[in-house]
């Protein structure tokens, strides 16, 4: 199978290549709703005043997670790390950036604010300090068929929110695909690991990494995919074994959250996974065990489908993807039609065939 249209497409020469998810940023107007929702999930509070939430994984990061206090709950955009200062002077001399600024936040560090062509806010980020990691349960020992490794020993891990590592990526639906698939591949450096393509040739979904060069690097760190309008899918979170995945399951559930997909084990990308719902409807997913590439692995083009979203497991439930029937909805599905040459009436029902 082959792409027909320009993007999702490694660019020769991008502006910079991001080294890592820095966070991502949402507008919530009950912080303490969200919180709740976060520690039972598994993140760590940093700190928590009237208009400002953030939280941490154990790693190293300061913090992986931004909530401003506002009245409308929205998903504002993500952070991207870059490796150096020239790489934020070139990223500010794209139209639309801000001057660098010096960030305020714990680990400081400094920032170009940009917009995508989707309209998300993105940050580059530059010189955040580390912090010391937080104590994590060990993965389980697991006794294989070929080496048992626990012989008078039981497996008992604790029944307490798994622990989160780190943010592991976004997933971004977007109306005007190829302008902002081409804005992550030209300016970040991203680099589409798998493609899910319609019959049409035009592309569903992308997951794309990051451009380490030799160094391993998660399969996705930003998913894109085809819709009529801008919208957050899913933001995922790596714990430390399938075992994790399922104690966050029963615990989510005992708590009374919403669940969204799962568990099951996810083809493109290969993650073992689980998703849950925030008090907003926001897709959160905890997954473990995922694919890790290096530059040179060649992109693999797939036929879109819903089976083909899991090897195992639940397969991916219509309401995971379904656009919730409302008034702004439909407003932006006009307005999607009307304005992006990406978005067109045909397309729409071969994805609501697909996925809907
Ligand atoms: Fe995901």
């Amino acid at each position: 199978m082959q792409l027909t249209t320009p993007q999702p497409a490694r660019h020769p020469n991008p502006t910079t290549k991001a080294s890592a998810l820095a966070y991502a940023i949402f507008d919530r107007p009950d912080l303490k709703k969200a919180e709740g929702y976060l520690i039972d999930f598994g993140l760590r509070p940093v700190s928590n005043d009237s208009q400002l939430l953030l939280m941490r994984g154990t790693g190293p990061d300061p913090y992986c997670y931004v909530v401003h206090k506002a009245a409308r709950p929205r998903f504002v955009g993500l952070g991207l790390e870059v490796e150096t200062l020239a790489d934020l002077e070139a990223l500010s001399r794209i139209p639309g950036a801000s001057a660098i600024e010096t960030m305020t936040l714990p680990g400081g560090g400094q920032c170009v604010r940009l917009t995508d062509p989707s309209g998300f806010r993105v940050d580059a980020v530059f010189g955040r300090s580390r912090v010391p990691e937080l104590p994590h349960r060990p993965p389980l020992p697991l006794n294989s068929i070929d080496a048992p490794a626990r012989v008078n020993g039981t497996q008992r891990p604790p029944f307490t929110p798994p622990d989160v590592i780190r943010l592991g990526h976004v997933a971004l639906e977007v109306a005007d695909y190829q302008a902002t698939s081409a804005w992550y591949t030209e300016h970040f450096g991203f680099i589409p690991s798998d493609v899910q393509a319609l019959p049409d040739g035009s592309p569903a979904v992308a997951f794309m990494r990051l451009n380490r060069g030799d160094k391993p690097t998660d399969h996705h760190t930003l998913a894109l995919a085809q819709t009529f309008a801008p919208a957050l899918n899913h933001i995922s979170f790596e714990v430390v074994d399938p075992d994790a995945v399922g104690i966050g399951m029963r615990l989510m559930r005992d708590r009374g959250w919403k669940h969204a997909w799962g568990m099951g084990r996810h083809l493109l990308g290969s993650q073992i996974f689980d998703y849950w719902e925030d008090p907003w409807g926001d897709k959160h997913e905890h997954y473990c065990d995922g694919d890790l590439f290096t530059a040179d692995q060649p992109t693999g083009i797939h036929p879109a489908s819903r089976a083909g979203m899991a090897q195992w497991g639940q397969v991916m439930p219509a309401s995971f993807t379904r656009p919730k029937p409302t008034v702004s909805n439909v407003r932006a599905l006009v307005h999607g039609l009307r304005t992006s040459p990406d978005v067109n009436v045909k397309k729409l029902r071969t994805l609501m065939k697909l996925f809907g």
